[in-house]
Parts: structure tokens; C-alpha cells; sequence
């Protein structure tokens, strides 16, 4: 497994196991597989673009293999929140999971979060995503104690998690 920074030529490889990861955990993301479908490959390949050129965020992936065209089983987003870093769009493939994959991602935003000055990770995981919640806390994470409903999902709520980098 090879944990790097995503780069533009993996776009339609990101497509794929976004349209994957909306259709496996519909309630997880601020996204669903029909608006992702909607909004099209064109919009996210803008997405992706962002992700690998904007100096505030980066986007981290799994590859299954070391070779060019091997299958991505993971990604993890982090964005400079100006005070913290914030991790977004953690996935794992069904496949590969309970196979470390997520601690690899985490460390690797968590490196990149050092290296910008961000010492605190935070994130928001849908309350009942016990699994999640679960692998984080393995991670190290613990809930701050702050909770919000979800935007479009309520009454469903969201915990935030927060560990060092
Ligand atoms: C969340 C996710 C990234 C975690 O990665 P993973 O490889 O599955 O995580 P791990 O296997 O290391 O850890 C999961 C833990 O939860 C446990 N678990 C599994 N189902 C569980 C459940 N229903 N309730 C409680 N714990 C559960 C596992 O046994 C494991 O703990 P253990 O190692 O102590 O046995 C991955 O499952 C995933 O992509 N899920 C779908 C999308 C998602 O929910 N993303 C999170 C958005 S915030």
C-alpha cells in the first residue's frame, strides 16, 4: 500500500471511489450520490484541482500497488482552518479496510498539518458511525464534546474529533 498526495492525472481514478464512497456511506459526507452525479466529472475534476494546487488544503490517497495505474483504496482531505487543521473525506474501500490503511492517510495529514503550523487535528464524524468512531479513537482522537446536526440530515448530529498532529 502507498499512502501520497494526490496528483491531477489521478482524477478519474478520484471519481470512481467518490461515486463509490457516496453509494457505501450515503449518511457519512456533506455529499450524495445523486448531486455528485448531477454535478458531473467536469465540476469535480475543478474539485480535484483545487485539491492539488491550492497551498491550504491537500488531499492525501491510498494506492493499492506501486505502480502508475493501480487502484486507489483511500483518500483523506486536510484543510488549513487557520487555527487547527480539519480532515475531510476520509475513505477507505470495503476491501481494504482493518488493514491500517486509515492510520497510514492520518499520519500523512498529519505530517503535512506540522509542517504548516497546525498542531491540533479536528474532525466531525455522524454520531452513529460507530465504526469511525471507532477507528479514530484507535487513532488517538478524542471527542472535544462539541456536537452539531448535521446540515442537511437532521436530526442526525455530528461529533467533532480532535487529537495532536
Ligand atoms: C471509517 C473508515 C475510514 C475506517 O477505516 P477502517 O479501515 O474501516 O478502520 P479500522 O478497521 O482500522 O477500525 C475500525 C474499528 O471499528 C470496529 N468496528 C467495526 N464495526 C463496528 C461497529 N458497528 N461498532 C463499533 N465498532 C465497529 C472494528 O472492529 C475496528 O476496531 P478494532 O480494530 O478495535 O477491531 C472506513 O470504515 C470507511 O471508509 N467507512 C465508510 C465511510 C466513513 O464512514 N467515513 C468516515 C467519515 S467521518
Amino acid at each position: 500500500m502507498r499512502i501520497r498526495q494526490a496528483h491531477i492525472d489521478d482524477g478519474p481514478r478520484l471519481w470512481a471511489l467518490r461515486l463509490e464512497m457516496l453509494a457505501d456511506a450515503p449518511l457519512a459526507y456533506l455529499d450524495t450520490l445523486d448531486r455528485a452525479v448531477a454535478r458531473g466529472l467536469r465540476e469535480y475534476h475543478h474539485r480535484v484541482e483545487g485539491w492539488v494546487t491550492e497551498p491550504d488544503r491537500a488531499l492525501f490517497v491510498a494506492q493499492l500497488a506501486d505502480r502508475p495505474d493501480a487502484a486507489l483504496v483511500g483518500h483523506l482531505g486536510v484543510v488549513d482552518e487557520r487555527g487547527y487543521a480539519g480532515l475531510v473525506m476520509a475513505y477507505v474501500s470495503p476491501d481494504a479496510r482493518g488493514q491500517g490503511v486509515l492510520k497510514g492517510l492520518v499520519d500523512a495529514a498529519a505530517e503535512w498539518s506540522k509542517r504548516i503550523g497546525r498542531s491540533d487535528l479536528l474532525l466531525e464524524v455522524m454520531e452513529r458511525n460507530h465504526r469511525a468512531i471507532r477507528a479514530y479513537q484507535k487513532l488517538g482522537f478524542s471527542v472535544t464534546g462539541n456536537r452539531h446536526p448535521h446540515p442537511y440530515l437532521a436530526p442526525f448530529m455530528e461529533l467533532e474529533m480532535m487529537r495532536p498532529a
